[in-house]
């Protein structure tokens, strides 16, 4: 019944505001959502060399990725397999075998367990080792240098499950030659919040800027225009992945191939397609996602004269229906001059990021939308508060452009709910696939 009116309610562009942060709802995401959808880990400039690791988390699972000997990029559960340990507690390093703290058990870069103190001595007979390797993580690929892994072995493969999102990942990864690389390390820290909000936020939603960042317009960064950031394209894809393409008023980008160094611009030329060297050489922003807890922003950042763009990658870690960990990347194109680079990084740092301005507006917003969820009328499964977030804009008064060039369905403007109700539809999906439904008799 449940399950049904809230698709009742999504379908008129609804959604009953109880999901939020409901416990209940949450157990379910961590399982259907979490447990099956391919999820970010790193990029691979982070694994430089054999033997290179990084630790990170899908939801509650520690994961240690590891470059082994052959430069292959293995995910193992970073937990003993003797008592469940966590086996590796630094975020990076480089190690050529890892030892478990509490009794010594040591496993190669391959997993496999390698050294049992005092081996036979204390187990009587040789211990048969490959059955006490490290657990692998059911599938690991990549795809433009974005290493992801899946907790279902079932799961559809990674290319299938990213579809369209690999044209605008082509695009913004792979425009420069040798593509991105991460700059400094990810910046991470913990925001009351539900990852469904800043998931959408970033994924679906220009329409905050005006209001949220109104001091980068009364500081005369951004225009006036109440229209400015809705200016471009919706692009809704498959799976709940989105992207925003910002332009101007015009339909023009602020300045050419958001202000990369000139000399880059054959480079883009050659190795992006005509349409999408239309997009890129017009885009003021590309903002999106990933479903469900990928986002990105690539924004232009400076003053006249002194433009930079970058790239953002976010991850949205939930850890419990009312906080996130935020997992934050800087990434550039390789093929960038050192100076840009640097100065692009100092104009991230201001804006996004624990130390962003940006960052700490959108923030604080997200907290508000968790504290306003959890009193008795928000949390009125019967509605008869019709406690309800909208997601109307749109709904009857935009139609798809077939102009556009890149696939997905685009929408010709940003301020819309198209994406935005894709994916909470999505989420309904895939929370109540093959629940045990219990008919009454
Ligand atoms: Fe790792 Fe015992 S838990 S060696
Ligand atoms: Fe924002």
């Amino acid at each position: 019944k449940t399950i049904q009116q809230l698709k009742e309610k999504m379908e008129q562009g609804l959604l009953p505001q109880w999901v939020i942060t409901d416990p209940d709802i949450y157990q379910l995401e961590v399982e259907k959502i979490f447990g099956k959808t391919w999820q970010f880990l790193a990029h691979e400039t982070e694994l430089k060399e054999p033997g290179s690791y990084v630790t990170r988390w899908i939801v509650n699972d520690p994961i240690l990725l590891v470059k082994n000997k052959e430069g292959k990029i293995k995910a193992f559960l970073n937990s003993c397999s003797h008592r469940g340990v966590q086996l590796c507690t630094a975020d990076r390093g480089n190690k050529k075998t890892f030892t478990c703290p509490y009794h010594g058990w040591s496993y190669n870069l391959e997993g496999d367990l390698i050294g049992i103190v005092a081996g036979n001595k204390v187990y009587g007979e040789e211990m048969c080792k490959t059955e006490w390797r490290l657990r692998e993580i059911p599938q690991v690929a990549s795809y433009q240098g974005m290493i992801f892994g899946n907790l279902d072995p079932n799961a559809e493969p990674l290319d299938d499950y990213l579809g369209e999102m690999k044209w605008y990942f082509d695009l913004m990864l792979g425009r420069g030659d040798g593509g991105m690389e991460v700059r400094g390390v990810p910046q991470r820290w913990v925001a009351k919040a539900n990852w469904k909000s800043t998931a959408e936020n970033f994924a679906a939603d220009p329409y905050h800027v005006q209001t949220t960042h109104r001091s980068t317009v009364e500081m005369g960064i951004s225009p006036e225009d109440p229209l400015y950031a809705g200016y471009g394209h919706q692009v809704v894809m498959k799976n709940g992945h989105g992207i925003n393409v910002i332009t101007s008023a015009t339909g023009k980008a602020r300045v050419p191939f958001q202000g990369m160094p000139e000399e880059m611009w054959p480079m883009f030329e050659k190795n992006l397609t005509p349409e999408q060297l239309d997009i890129q050489s017009r885009v003021t922003v590309f903002v999106g996602g990933a479903y469900p807890n990928l986002s990105f922003v690539s924004p232009i950042h400076g003053t006249e004269g002194h433009l930079h763009n970058y790239l953002n990658f976010r991850l949205w870690r939930p850890i419990g229906p009312d906080h996130v960990e935020v997992w934050c990347w800087f990434m550039i194109d390789k093929a960038a001059p050192e100076e840009y680079k640097e100065a692009a990084y100092r104009g991230y740092l201001g804006s996004f990021g624990p130390s962003g301005t940006l960052e700490q507006d959108d923030t604080e917003t997200w907290a508000r939308i968790v504290e306003s969820s959890k009193g008795l009328m928000a949390r009125d499964k019967e509605l008869s508060y019709n406690s309800v977030s909208n997601y109307l804009m749109g709904l009857t008064n935009v139609e798809p452009d077939e102009s556009f060039p890149g696939p997905g369905t685009a929408y010709p403007t940003c301020y819309t709910d198209a994406l935005s109700r894709r994916l909470h539809e999505n989420w309904l999906e895939l929370i109540s696939k093959d629940l045990y439904v219990k008919e009454e008799v």
